[in-house]
């Protein structure tokens, strides 16, 4: 991911060593988080791979198995983490988290405020934003799930940017050290409703703040109480349409007929006698929109700090 280094500066790196956390891609449904140990190897349905052989390689690389399969080796960016994490709760997915990025100007030094911290799923996403000179401090009172995710932030390298916390938001809100400081806040919780006047203490003057709710009462609830300190609220549903692209053989006639770009392949035409001519089917990239889409995963709310002076 990022190499987190003292001097603070953005470093991809981007030749694997010993040690390293590297996504084993099969495909993009089939991929799985790996950390590089020498003397390992890995044993898939493509025959057995040695990490020392993929020590040293660049990150993208592709690799051969004992039975020439293969696999690629790609570097454990946020969007890839996210694919690849263990689920201990419900988590954010790729399309949410791009837009709470984008609508919380989340930049670069940014300090961020979160809660519940859960799989460390958006988490991820918000470190990579806030570095090199930013930091995230994210907060769940669930001991367990937060020391799991300490452990995957010290195993992507970002742990120098993240601070994970054990606290009841709801209950205690924020710790009063943040007051003033920060720049944007993030809720996924059951009831953030309770949390948003602490949050509202929490943000600098003209500070973001952004709650994850999955059901719209819970949105309701959140909007009124936000009226008291914030202004510009919105709700938003993120909904992503994904397709698959793929080749597959077209029969020549049916692409002509049709002017398609991606129609069903078939492997016979009818002639105007009636009977059936084969035709040699052609190879054609073909895109679709994929049949398991993800629908409805939550309402994001977006909300500014009212300027009170
Ligand atoms: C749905 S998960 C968050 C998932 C996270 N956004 C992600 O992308 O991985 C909600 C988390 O909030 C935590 N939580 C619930 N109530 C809380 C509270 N009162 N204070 C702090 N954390 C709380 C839960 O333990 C759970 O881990």
């Amino acid at each position: 991911m990022l190499a987190n280094d003292p001097a603070k500066k953005l470093s991809f790196k981007r030749c694997i060593s010993n040690g390293d956390l590297v996504i084993v891609y099969e495909r993009h449904d089939n991929m799985r988080a790996v950390t590089v140990s020498e003397n390992s190897v890995l044993q898939n349905r493509f025959g057995v791979f040695k990490h020392s052989d993929w020590i040293g390689k660049q990150f993208g690389s592709k690799v051969f198995s004992n039975k020439g399969g293969f696999v690629y080796l790609l570097a454990p960016t946020p969007e890839l983490w996210t694919l690849v994490l263990s689920h201990r709760t419900q988590i954010l997915y790729i399309a949410d988290i791009s837009f709470v990025i984008t609508y919380l100007e989340i930049v670069p030094g940014s300090v961020v405020l979160e809660s519940g911290t859960g799989s460390g799923s958006l988490t991820t996403s918000l470190t990579r934003a806030v570095a090199p000179t930013g930091h995230v401090y994210t907060f769940d009172f669930h001991e367990q799930r937060a020391g799991s995710a300490r452990e995957d932030f010290e195993k992507t390298g970002l742990s120098g940017l993240v601070t994970v916390t054990v606290r009841d938001i709801q209950d205690e809100g924020f710790p009063d050290e943040f007051a003033g400081l920060a720049d944007a806040v993030f809720l996924d919780l059951p009831q953030p409703w309770l949390a948003i006047p602490s949050a509202a203490k929490m943000l600098k003057q003209d500070g973001t703040l952004c709650s994850f709710s999955p059901c719209v009462e819970q949105v309701q609830r959140s909007c009124e109480t936000l009226r008291t300190s914030f202004t510009d609220i919105r709700t938003f549903e993120i909904l992503l349409r994904t397709y698959e692209v793929r080749e597959e053989k077209v029969d020549k006639f049916q692409r002509e007929s049709d002017g398609s770009n991606g129609s069903l392949p078939c492997k016979r035409r009818q002639c105007s006698d009636g009977s059936n001519v084969p035709i040699s089917p052609i190879p054609s990239v073909m895109a679709r929109p994929c049949s398991e889409a993800k629908g409805h995963t939550g309402y994001l709310t977006f909300a500014r700090l009212k300027c009170l002076s």
